[in-house]
């Protein structure tokens, strides 16, 4: 069909333009920045690390691959093109049957590449499966149960007398330069545990055991993610992984092994602190902050380690006794302090020292807290908390109210 009057040969010139312009967009040109929170392009630590390698490997390999039969076929495109129009008209030969020795070449080659990055890619599996026999007695052993959409994250070695184990909730704290072994749960669907940065990703299955390990280098903040669809907010279902040399990292556990933070309630009600807004938040508007979380996560999470500079005894004893009340407590164990709770849902005794609610997709800060008791619908679609909890028991919150359930909250370090 000749739509346009352009001579054959400016066509097909322009036609190989167009392709080549079509590839530099679809390509994302990312190439010089590949270092965001959840790039597997840049690891650290050793699990993450082999992984990367065997990408390259696979890379290099299809690259060699792609440049030898690009040559071909451009060298075909170029030597057998119709130079006139008579040659553009005729009648193509017939078949042949090719050349068996080049057949079998390709057949050889072909093998050859799938070998070559068989043997990486063999020693890979082995070496990631579980931690190396000569780090087992040294490694750190975590267990971590999907939810719908959260992670709970339990230390099985953490004993704390009479309530069970250390337990916490989207943000998994491990010691820095050491091996840690998760054993991987779900509790109700199929989700994955991926941490782009250390290692992943391993299927969360309910009812299989599965495993992995993983180690960071040094001392830091990454981004987890499920990587499994496993329901209406699978993509909000996310977690930290904080990594932190070996005295940060004890005093951290003795901090969660100890009961929830109790405030001492003054005498006089203070005038309430009321969040720059109580506004209403966008559908999917972004939950963190421009700020010290971004630069420097770790200082960030260290900082949410100590009590709130302004809080407020009255206003958060008022928030304790809404807990109460609203009968929060019901799911949710405030360890020490509140009566009953459940293993089903988030553990709130430490809750305050945490960098991230709601499955690590808002910051924890006082604006973001209230965000989210307000109306936890709207920011995590179809979550427990909002169906089997607001709904279900009614619970209605007035302004005042969910102030002093903030404090509250963010009082628990
Ligand atoms: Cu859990 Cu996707």
């Amino acid at each position: 069909m000749r739509l346009l009057k352009i001579p054959a040969k400016s066509r097909s010139w322009a036609a190989r333009a167009l392709a080549l312009a079509c590839i530099l967009p679809v390509s994302g040109c990312e190439w010089l920045h590949m270092d965001g929170h959840q790039s597997a392009m840049d690891a650290e630590g050793p699990v993450a690390l082999a992984q990367l390698k065997l990408f390259y490997v696979t890379c290099w390999v299809t690259l060699v691959i792609f440049i030898l039969v690009g040559s071909v076929f451009a060298y075909a495109i170029f030597k057998f093109r119709a130079r006139s129009e008579a040659e553009e008209a005729a009648i193509p030969a017939a078949r042949g049957h090719g050349n068996p020795f080049v057949e079998m070449g390709l057949i050889g080659g072909s093998i050859l590449a799938l070998v070559f990055i068989a043997f990486p890619t063999l020693k890979d599996i082995l070496y990631t499966y579980d931690v190396p026999a000569a780090e087992k007695a040294n490694s750190y052993q975590v267990v971590a149960i999907g939810y719908q959409w959260w992670f709970k994250f339990e230390y099985p070695n953490e004993q704390i007398p009479g309530a069970g184990v250390v337990t916490t909730a989207n943000e998994l704290v491990i010691p820095a330069g050491r091996a840690v072994h998760i054993d991987l749960r779900s509790i109700d669907v199929m989700h994955s545990f991926w941490v782009p940065k250390l290692a992943g990703k391993v299927d969360m299955i309910p009812n299989r055991a599965n495993f992995l390990w993983l180690e960071a280098d040094h001392p830091g903040y990454y981004w987890g993610q499920c990587a499994e669809f496993c329901g209406d907010s699978h993509a909000l279902m996310r977690f930290r992984v904080i990594a932190l040399d070996d005295k940060d990292f004890s005093e951290w556990l003795a901090q969660q092994k100890l009961p929830a933070r109790e405030v001492a309630a003054s005498g006089t009600q203070a005038p309430k602190a009321q969040f720059a807004s109580l506004r209403t938040f966008q559908t999917n508007e972004i939950g963190f902050a421009d700020d010290q979380l971004n630069v420097s996560p770790l200082d960030a999470w260290r900082a949410k380690q100590f009590p709130e500079k302004n809080e407020d005894p009255a206003l958060i004893a008022q928030g304790k006794a809404l807990f109460q009340a609203k009968t929060c407590f019901t799911c949710h164990v405030v360890r020490g302090s509140q009566l009953g709770g459940s293993p089903l849902y988030p553990d709130l005794t430490h809750v305050g020292a945490r960098t991230t609610i709601a499955g690590g997709v808002l910051e924890n800060t006082p604006e973001m807290v209230q965000r989210w008791i307000h109306n936890p619908g709207a920011v995590k679609p179809g979550n427990k908390m909002w169906v089997n909890g607001y709904l279900l028991n009614h619970i209605q919150l007035t302004p005042d109210e969910e102030v002093a359930l903030v404090a509250y909250i963010e009082s628990l370090k």
